[in-house]
């Protein structure tokens, strides 16, 4: 942001103040949901619930859901009570509305609208713990590009995205929204996400704001159960868990989402340590924060406020500048202003916070940046749908190769599971406005290929009786399987968890496959013909049985429109896989919280008895961090650094040595052998990716700045220390060259 542009709409925003009064501004802080009406004249939570708890099926929920008639409080946004919208995906109705704010309240103040375009809007992309996997900048920048483009088309200013929650915990279902466990990474893809969404102009038509969120440490929720506690040192949340938040406000990210759990103990909605101290002093943020949805009236439930009028003074008073569904600030805050308890300038603080993001965004000059037309003409455009495709790809890890991939053209495949013929269930978490007739599953992709395939679910229902009970159950479909092994020299399995199993509120207690696909799998395997494991699946799985008995396994996630080419893709050598792991496979549940930069005991596990190791489950993962295989081999050597002035480079050599042409993602590692704290016995410092002929070499080297040695001391004193550090360099976490260098400090 220029600071010219600035020094104007503060003229504009301050005019503008001082004509409003205080509903007018609480009003510019409080963004609603369209609710339902209709639909038992409930909301739409209320109806989920409902679903959930039995009481309606999942029949009458669609049906409720697409004859329900979508109230947006027109009366109250003529007043002037409405500040901004979140959940509408639609030209028409955005414009209808926009018209209203302008042309029917009394000082035309735009309305912002706010959405979840988390991967992709109507062409959705592989979910943001697959694309984090490609390691990839200019990618994950330029999906969010073609987000931006789609969604602005559709009405939308704001996005509550990039997620930038490390997560180290796969039984957190909000893993699949993060980049993983690795913190340099999250800080990586969210300013890339930041610079994609918003380029370098935020006025321009296709331009919208990006909200980063959830601040801070939501993925640290205690024993991975969604919403739950954060309790940590200050020096691991500044280390860990802060770094990502930082790299997306100084990439210009205009808006910031405080998170719904507490950190020791304080709800981040009214911390005001956080979102002053912290955002606002110490990174300079001066952009727009916006609670989680109806986080501010939760802090009742968290026992820190006595009602609703206290959660709104709290909030506001911490920083938080915008209500987003809770109506706390719309209910109480022009009392709270009155009455003295609430100043207001603070409140005059928050609301030109909101209005100057509308400026930002070029709203009160071209209040209606999209129409019907430009929407229809954006939406799943052939080029969107390429880049999703080549994202798929790049987001695929190859774990498991028995030699016997890629396949032959001539092959003949039985195909296997109800994952392989579900177009819906390729479009992963937060894909609102997906569709899935758009999406390619696994046999409309082997149809569209001329592949020669047989297609079975695996299972099939029959009747038991338990005494005078009958009931109906499904089984694996024993003679079908052998039918189909008998006709093919390959199966593939597609195996995994359902969009709706990671995500929000999807936490899991075992992370396995579920026990069905796990005994039709295993009926497979039986038959002796090689098994080929797709796994589409929005987190890290417990799979050992499948490491060791799969002929390959190749992780999908959950890829997005273009899922079933992407995976043929692969399955048949058009591209050469290059993922690579961002989170921990671990072999079972009970390892969670299970991550490769962890703090080392003084009994590192190992054979003899009194170590740090489990009885039952071995130590190391089954998949660690950085894995991934490819079609070609790649050998690392000469690894040395050199010390300068003020940094260390890390040179490596990598060849190629196999036949065919890929890319490797080179990874750098760093340990600091002594310092005051103990440090992580590896921490990614650097990564790239590099494209290697067959045969070719080359040199590679990660330059990493002194400064970027230190850590938080036991006085949380960011320190530079001399001494001792190992650097790691190769391709994964655990299968490094390594070599050690002397800092002699300043
Ligand atoms: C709740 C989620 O935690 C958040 O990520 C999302 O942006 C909001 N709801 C709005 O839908």
């Amino acid at each position: 942001m220029q600071t010219d542009q600035k020094i104007n709409y503060e003229g504009r925003i301050q005019k503008l103040l001082n004509e409003m009064t205080l509903e007018e501004k609480a009003g510019q802080l409080r963004q609603c949901g369209p609710s339902l009406a209709g639909a038992f004249g409930v909301s739409f939570e209320e109806l989920v619930n409902m679903m959930f708890d039995g009481k309606i099926s999942k029949e009458e929920f669609d049906q409720q859901m697409s004859s329900a008639k979508q109230d947006f409080r027109e009366e109250e946004l003529r007043k002037g009570l409405i500040g901004s919208y979140n959940g509408i995906a639609n030209a028409a109705t955005a414009n209808r509305l926009q018209k209203i704010a302008i042309e029917e309240t009394r000082l035309g103040i735009p309305l912002l609208f706010g959405c979840d375009v988390i991967h992709g809007l109507r062409t959705v992309t592989p979910i943001p713990l697959a694309e984090s996997c490609a390691w990839d900048v200019q990618l994950w920048e330029k999906t969010a590009r073609d987000a931006a483009k789609e969604a602005t088309a559709a009405g939308i200013h704001m996005t509550f995205s990039p997620m930038v929650d490390v997560a180290k915990d796969a039984r957190w279902g909000r893993v699949s929204e993060s980049a993983g466990e690795d913190v340099l990474l999250n800080s990586c893809y969210g300013a890339a996400k930041v610079r994609g969404y918003q380029s370098s102009d935020l006025t321009a038509q296709d331009s919208m704001a990006a909200c980063v969120k959830h601040f801070a440490a939501y993925g640290a929720a205690e024993a991975g159960r969604d919403y739950n506690r954060v309790d940590m040192s200050m020096q691991r949340l500044f280390e860990e868990y802060l770094p990502p938040y930082e790299a997306c406000v100084k990439a210009g990210a205009r808006a910031v989402m405080p998170a719904f759990n507490d950190i020791n103990g304080v709800p981040c909605s009214v911390n005001s340590w956080l979102l002053r101290e912290i955002l606002r002093e110490k990174w300079g943020f001066d952009g727009m924060t916006i609670s989680d949805s109806n986080a501010i009236a939760e802090c009742i439930s968290h026992g820190v406020v006595k009602d609703q009028a206290d959660a709104a003074k709290r909030a506001i008073l911490a920083g938080m500048d915008m209500d987003m569904a809770s109506d706390s600030y719309h209910q109480y805050l022009a009392d709270l202003v009155r009455s003295g308890e609430v100043s207001e300038e603070r409140l005059n603080e928050a609301a030109a916070n909101v209005l100057r993001l509308k400026f930002e965004l070029g709203l009160f000059d071209h209040p209606y940046q999209t129409s019907p037309e430009r929407e229809r003409a954006q939406l799943l455009k052939p080029e969107y749908r390429r880049t999703a495709r080549e994202a798929a790809v790049k987001s695929m890890v190859l774990l498991k190769n028995d030699q016997i991939l890629p396949l032959p053209e001539d092959v003949k495949i039985g195909v296997v599971g109800a994952l392989a013929d579900d177009r819906a269930e390729m479009l992963g978490t937060w894909a609102f406005e997906g569709k899935g007739e758009d999406c390619v599953s696994i046999v409309d992709a082997c149809r569209a290929k001329g592949v020669s395939f047989t297609y079975i679910n695996g299972r099939k229902a029959v009747t038991k009786e338990n005494g005078s009970n009958q009931a109906s159950v499904t089984v694996v479909d024993d003679e079908a399987v052998s039918r189909l092994a008998e006709s093919c020299s390959v199966i593939l399995a597609a195996v995994g968890e359902k969009k709706e199993e990671s995500g929000e509120a999807a936490s899991r207690a075992s992370i396995t496959i579920p026990d069905e696909q796990m005994e039709v799998l295993k009926a497979l395997v039986q038959t002796g013909k090689p098994v080929v494991v797709v796994l589409f699946n929005g987190r890290p799985l417990a799979i050992p049985w499948i490491a060791e008995h799969a002929a390959a396994v190749l992780e999908a996630w959950h890829p997005g429109v273009e899922a079933g080419s992407a995976v043929l893709d692969i399955l048949f050598g058009e591209a050469n896989p290059s993922g690579k792991l961002t989170v921990t496979f671990p072999y079972t549940t009970g390892q969670c919280p299970m991550y490769y930069a962890h703090i080392p005991t003084g009994r590192p596990g190992g054979k003899s008895k009194f170590t740090s190791k489990y009885l039952d489950t071995p130590l190391e993962p089954v998949y660690p961090f950085g894995y991934g295989l490819s079609y070609t081999s790649y050998e690392y050597s000469d690894i040395r650094t050199v010390l300068s002035e003020k940094e260390v480079s890390v040179c490596v050599k990598v060849k190629n040595t196999g036949n065919r042409d890929g890319e490797e993602i080179v990874q750098c590692y760093i340990r600091d052998q002594d310092a005051e704290r103990a440090r992580p016995v590896r921490q990614l410092a650097g990564f790239e990716k590099v494209f290697l002929k067959a045969g070719e070499e080359k040199a590679v080297s990660f330059v990493i700045p002194y400064e970027k040695l230190g850590y938080y001391n036991s006085r949380m004193v960011y320190a530079v220390e001399a001494g001792w550090f190992e650097a790691a360099v190769g391709r994964n976490c655990m299968d490094c060259l390594t070599c050690r260098f002397e800092y002699i400090g300043e």
